[in-house]
């Protein structure tokens, strides 16, 4: 049995958090696609970590871990987090399974970001410029290296070959020097990469399915950043919905139970891109303050607005979204009103569906407006603490999505996770 945990606005809800907190129930916590850009924060011992391709069930002793061959995969970035995580004394190769599938992020794939995100100027995506459209493009295309490979005793001349068609694709653009720093560290990190184990993922997870294992596959990104149904072109590479876990790690979509959706109680986009609900005012201004909204991976401020329910409905439907988990409610404690966007205005006209062209419209949000709550929340223990304004607020987003909100977050601790039966 397997349930999946994703975002499901523009990345960044605080997934890590929620898949630390639901680790210890599962067996195998399994990263499906993304890599890099990917930042998911965890507090262990009252100490930050953040996770870019590790699964976030690496801090639990009994709990294995799988980097599925969805992902795309950087060793420079692995080698470092693996060192990160040692420094809490996990022993990283213990529980840590790698697929041969997985395919791999070369030091001119990030070259190859950054020629690409320059040549679009003002139409640039706002790539964490860490070589993951390159490196998938590479997968479609045909030509990728994948981590089983790294055995292999043809893996430089296939390197080598990849390069050079690299080189040729971004000739004019001066990365030399980078390249041949990227490329030092990439060798001893390959070399690393040898040392774990490596295996086939699709008959590994299906044997540990077969032998009444549980799963929890943790999305990275966003439902909002999906290569198909997010706001193209200003999305990631992968496919970050509840589909993307059969083709991320070989399961059958029958193995799949639940969906748990995480979103947080507004909402946030790093990158450019069509955001209806962003707000240019101190407002925002203040969500970003008090929630700390700047990019775990880049350190870019994120932009920030109201919760958009025309987003979490779609994302909830491509989705199959089973369950919700509204994050950072703590940060909506100083707001005397706050606002939800139940539907867009587009050309005079309302819609409570996402347009196709979203990066090519003017999208009016109209809200609902709620009373704030105007306590500090960030204590509570048990939903029956929950003051009713914000039960009015979670009891509206529950009847508009057709989803229970069933877990409430108000802090970025472990133990800040409040259980609504
Ligand atoms: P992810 O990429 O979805 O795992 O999310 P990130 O780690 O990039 O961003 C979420 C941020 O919010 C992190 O700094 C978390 O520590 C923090 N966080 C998560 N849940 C809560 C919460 O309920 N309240 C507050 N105040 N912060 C939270
Ligand atoms: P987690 O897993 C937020 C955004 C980038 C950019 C776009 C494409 O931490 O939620 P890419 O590097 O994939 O070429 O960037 O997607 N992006 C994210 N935004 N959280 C993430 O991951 C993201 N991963 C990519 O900012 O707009
Ligand atoms: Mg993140």
């Amino acid at each position: 049995m397997v349930d999946v945990l994703l975002g499901l606005q523009w990345g960044d809800e605080g997934k890590g958090k929620i898949v630390d907190y639901f680790a210890p129930k599962y067996d195998i916590i399994a990263r499906f696609q993304g890599g890099p850009n990917a930042g998911h924060t965890l507090y262990v011992e009252g100490k930050k970590v953040v996770l870019h391709q590790i699964p976030s069930g690496i801090f639990h002793q009994n709990t294995l871990n799988l980097i599925g061959n969805g992902v795309v995969l950087d060793a420079v970035t692995f080698k470092k987090e693996c060192e990160s995580v040692a420094a809490f004394g996990v022993d990283y190769r213990k529980n840590l399974y790698i697929a041969q599938r997985t395919n791999l992020i070369l030091p001119t794939h990030r070259a190859l970001d950054k020629a690409s995100e320059l040549a679009k100027g003002n139409d640039k995506i706002g790539s964490t410029l860490k070589g993951i459209g390159p490196a998938y493009m590479d997968k479609t295309g045909r030509n990728a290296l994948r981590v089983g490979d790294i055995l292999d005793k043809d893996f430089m001349a296939h390197y080598e070959k990849l390069k050079a068609k690299h080189l040729e694709l971004i000739k004019g653009n001066d990365f030399d020097e980078e390249i041949t720093a990227w490329e030092n560290e990439f060798f001893t990190a390959i070399e690393f990469l040898k040392t774990f184990k490596i295996v086939n993922g699709e008959y590994w997870i299906n044997e540990q399915l077969n032998a009444g294992k549980t799963v929890l596959a943790e999305g990275a990104q966003g439902s909002m950043l999906d290569v198909d149904f997010g706001t193209f072109p200003f999305v990631t590479s992968s496919n970050t919905i509840s589909a993307g876990v059969c083709t991320g790690l070989g399961i059958a979509p029958q193995k799949i139970r639940e969906v748990i959706g995480v979103t947080k109680a507004y909402c946030t986009r790093v990158g450019s891109g069509p955001f209806p609900t962003e707000l240019f005012n101190e407002t925002g201004e203040e969500l970003r303050k008090i929630g700390g909204e700047f990019g775990a991976t880049t350190g870019r401020p994120r932009r920030c607005g109201w919760i958009d329910l025309v987003a979490l409905k779609f994302a909830c439907m491509i989705n199959g979204v089973t369950k919700l988990v509204m994050t950072k409610a703590d940060v909506l404690d100083a707001f005397d009103e706050l606002d939800v966007c139940v539907s867009y205005k587009i050309d005079g006209k309302e819609t409570d569906q996402i347009p196709f062209q979203m990066a090519k419209m003017q999208i009016d949000p109209v809200y609902k407006t709620f009373k704030g709550w105007k306590i500090d929340s960030s204590a509570l223990k048990t939903a029956a603490e929950l003051p009713g304004v914000m039960n009015e607020y979670i009891g509206f987003i529950h009847e508009y999505l057709g989803v229970s909100v069933n877990y409430v977050s108000n802090g970025p601790g472990r133990d800040q996770l409040i259980e609504i039966k």
